[in-house]
């Protein structure tokens, strides 16, 4: 049984046969509904937008219907952890859960953030690999603690839409934002970028680091496929001569569990990260990217996000092709 956890266990023709076919669903030319009559489960902890619409009517589009379960709100909530007495306010364990939900339909797709409490235990997505021990059906990662392999699929596939195939001076930079996130997204995107063979620059302040064995194989995927990654704390030299500049906020793993550490850590970062027609100026005819929801003129300028330069509409709407194409390379027997 295949999954889509991250895009770690796609080959980078895998990946480029992934785009094919979703740049074949945004074009009209596959018009095909290999869901018909089938039911995708939709399971969601944390609140989201493009994610959920856009597999809602990707499902649709693919003649499916999908069902959508929010674990504490309209469902029960739920244990993942093996071997608990569950006498605490977890009504429901996920061993259950996760094989009811394959019942009824082909496939679950799952949204659970990092907790942002300990950092040891939520490197391993430990929620994501509980769906996917128990599951009887494939599962989407719709975005972990560690991972959103969705999103990045989407970045890749804007990024040869916008620029054409082959290599690119690719720029991921850290932003200030007003509470420490997650690092799934920029994790999924240095990896994939690394994958496609992009030359990646990652540039964060000192001690915004990410994970250090993750970032390893970003480096190893990226020798593979005959690019490099970088890895520097000054924005201003990174940002020169960038092809793609692509935003995002993390929070500092030293800090995971003590929020206002972080705070008071960042508090000098503030005007020096954010994205604005000054940096957009040094690079080579640059594109702005962000995987949105985004601050405005704290993460990006409005002069930068509502320029021709920002690509983060497309972004958002890649997404529904390019789960359309894992939907179908998941459930098909061809593959
Ligand atoms: N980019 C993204 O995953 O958006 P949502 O959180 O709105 O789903």
């Amino acid at each position: 049984m295949k999954n889509f956890l991250n895009t770690l266990n796609y080959s980078r023709e895998e990946l480029e046969r992934l785009i094919d076919a979703a740049l074949r669903f945004k074009q009209g030319i596959d018009v095909s509904k290999p869901l018909a009559g089938r039911s995708v489960a939709l399971v969601f902890f944390n609140p989201s937008l493009r994610t959920r619409a856009s597999m809602q009517v990707g499902i649709y589009e693919l003649g499916g219907n999908a069902v959508v379960v929010e674990p504490g709100g309209t469902s029960w909530t739920l244990e993942h952890r093996d071997g608990v007495v569950m006498d605490g306010d977890k009504t429901e364990h996920l061993a259950e859960f996760v094989r009811v939900l394959g019942r009824y339909g082909v496939a679950i797709g799952v949204r659970t953030f990092a907790a942002m409490k300990d950092w040891s235990e939520e490197r391993v997505d430990p929620v994501l690999n509980a769906f996917s021990r128990y599951s009887e059906v494939p599962i989407i990662n719709l975005e972990s603690a560690m991972h959103h392999p969705c999103q990045a699929l989407a970045d890749m596939m804007t990024i040869r839409e916008r620029l054409g195939a082959g290599r690119k001076k690719v720029l991921l930079t850290w932003a200030w934002h007003p509470k420490p996130l997650p690092m799934a997204v920029p994790n999924s995107f240095a990896l994939a970028a690394a994958q496609m063979g992009h030359d990646l620059v990652v540039a964060h302040p000192a001690g915004y680091e990410l994970d250090e064995k993750l970032m390893e194989t970003v480096r190893q995927k990226a020798i593979e496929a005959g690019g490099i990654l970088q890895i520097t704390n000054d924005i201003d030299q990174a940002v020169d001569g960038a092809e793609i500049v692509y935003a995002k906020s993390w929070g500092a793993k030293q800090f995971y569990g003590a929020p206002d550490r972080d705070m008071a850590e960042r508090a000098p970062y503030r005007e020096k990260w954010i994205v604005d027609e000054g940096k957009m100026a040094r690079t080579h005819n640059g594109i702005f990217m962000h995987c949105l929801p985004v601050r405005r003129n704290v993460i990006v300028s409005d002069g930068v996000i509502d320029s021709p330069a920002s690509v983060v509409i497309d972004e958002a709407e890649n997404r529904l092709h390019v789960q359309k194409a894992i939907l179908v390379q998941l459930l098909s027997t061809e593959y």
